[in-house]
């Protein structure tokens, strides 16, 4: 057996025993370009995820609810830089992963492409937004690269406070005024669909879902996932008196989960191509921060070189 037929095979024994793999083992090139550009793409859905909600921060209606979205927000950057860095572990340069983001060459979830217009959102954003990214990361925790099921394992811990602190915005504004109920109905309406659409194409027109579960990158595919987060979320809609705005939503005896009415893929196809209401917005804001954080960046790496310096000079001396 030829040299890569060996490591090709304890590749494969490692997937089929579910022993991680680990930055330094050998891989398939096609199993390192789809982790890069996977985890890439989660990482810049985590950055840009915090614009939609950061715009909400000095107006939240009480310090309690300022204080529990700026932890979210400030979560969002952190679980963006572990996936920076499980990126880096896989030989990505994180310039170069930020400049695609910037340049248009990588995606991030369509979901942040949507405007968050009331208080409601926020709330609706916590619950279905975080509930639906739960749903797709605990899948991730059992993933077969090491350091991004790690990052997984820490990052759920955190999504549980998003989607708890969300649903209760959600409940407190559909069992408040006739007018806090109407928004929290009209930030459903608006944010239901999009969520769906959270969990990519169905399986049968996924580029990726056939290999990414041979390898075992994803361990559920991505109807699967959808199906599981609309069973959940009905019975929370019905708790907090709201309404699922899909006409064709029914519990289906037979087969145990809610039928469910056609998503508009060429919505979908749409923001992600780029022309959602927001993107624009989205990348600019992105590219600002990129130039506004410069002189931090410059200072660290001056910072760096100079303690760099220091250390080779007393070494030399000594
Ligand atoms: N938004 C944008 N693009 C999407 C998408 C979405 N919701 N779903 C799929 N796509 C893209 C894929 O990236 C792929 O395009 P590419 O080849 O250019 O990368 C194409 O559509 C085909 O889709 P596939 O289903 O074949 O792609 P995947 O196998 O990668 O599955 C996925 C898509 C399920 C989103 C998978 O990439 C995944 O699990 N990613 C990790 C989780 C993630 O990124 N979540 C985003 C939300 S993070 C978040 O919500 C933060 C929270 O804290 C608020």
């Amino acid at each position: 057996m030829s040299k890569e037929k060996a490591f090709e095979q304890e590749f494969e024994n490692k997937i089929e025993n579910e022993i991680k793999i680990e930055p330094r083992d050998w891989m398939p090139e096609k199993y390192r370009e789809n982790l890069i550009r996977q985890i890439s793409q989660h990482a810049h859905s985590e950055v840009v995820g915090m614009l939609p909600e950061a715009n909400w921060i000095t107006r939240a209606p009480s310090l309690r609810r300022k204080v529990a979205l700026l932890a979210k927000v400030q979560d969002e950057a952190g679980h963006g830089l572990y996936l920076y860095s499980a990126t880096e572990t896989l030989g990505a340069r994180r310039e170069d992963t930020v400049d695609d983001l910037h340049e248009g060459r990588a995606k991030y979830s369509n979901i942040f492409n949507y405007p968050s217009v009331t208080w409601a959102d926020i709330g609706v954003i916590g619950w279905l937004v975080d509930g639906a990214a739960i749903q797709n990361q605990v899948m991730l925790t059992r993933t077969s690269y090491g350091p991004y099921s790690r990052a997984m394992v820490r990052i759920c811990k955190e999504e549980s406070f998003h989607q708890r602190q969300g649903y209760e915005i959600v409940l407190h504004m559909a069992k408040g005024t006739p007018e806090q109920k109407e928004m929290a109905q009209d930030a459903l309406n608006r944010w239901w669909w999009p969520s769906l659409m959270m969990f990519g194409p169905s399986d049968k027109d996924s580029k990726h879902s056939q290999q990414s579960l041979a390898w075992k990158i994803k361990r559920q595919g991505n109807d699967e996932l959808r199906q599981e987060f609309i069973d959940k979320t009905v019975p929370q809609a019905k708790y907090a008196g709201l309404t699922i705005p899909d006409p064709d939503l029914k519990w289906n005896e037979e087969k145990g989960v809610h039928d469910f009415g056609e998503i508009d893929w060429s919505e979908f196809m749409n923001v992600i191509k780029g022309n959602g209401p927001m993107n624009r917005s989205r990348i600019k804001a992105r590219k600002a921060a990129k130039e506004n954080g410069a002189w931090v960046r410059e200072a660290a790496t001056a910072y760096h070189e100079k303690k760099m310096k220091r250390a080779q000079q007393k070494q030399s001396a000594a």
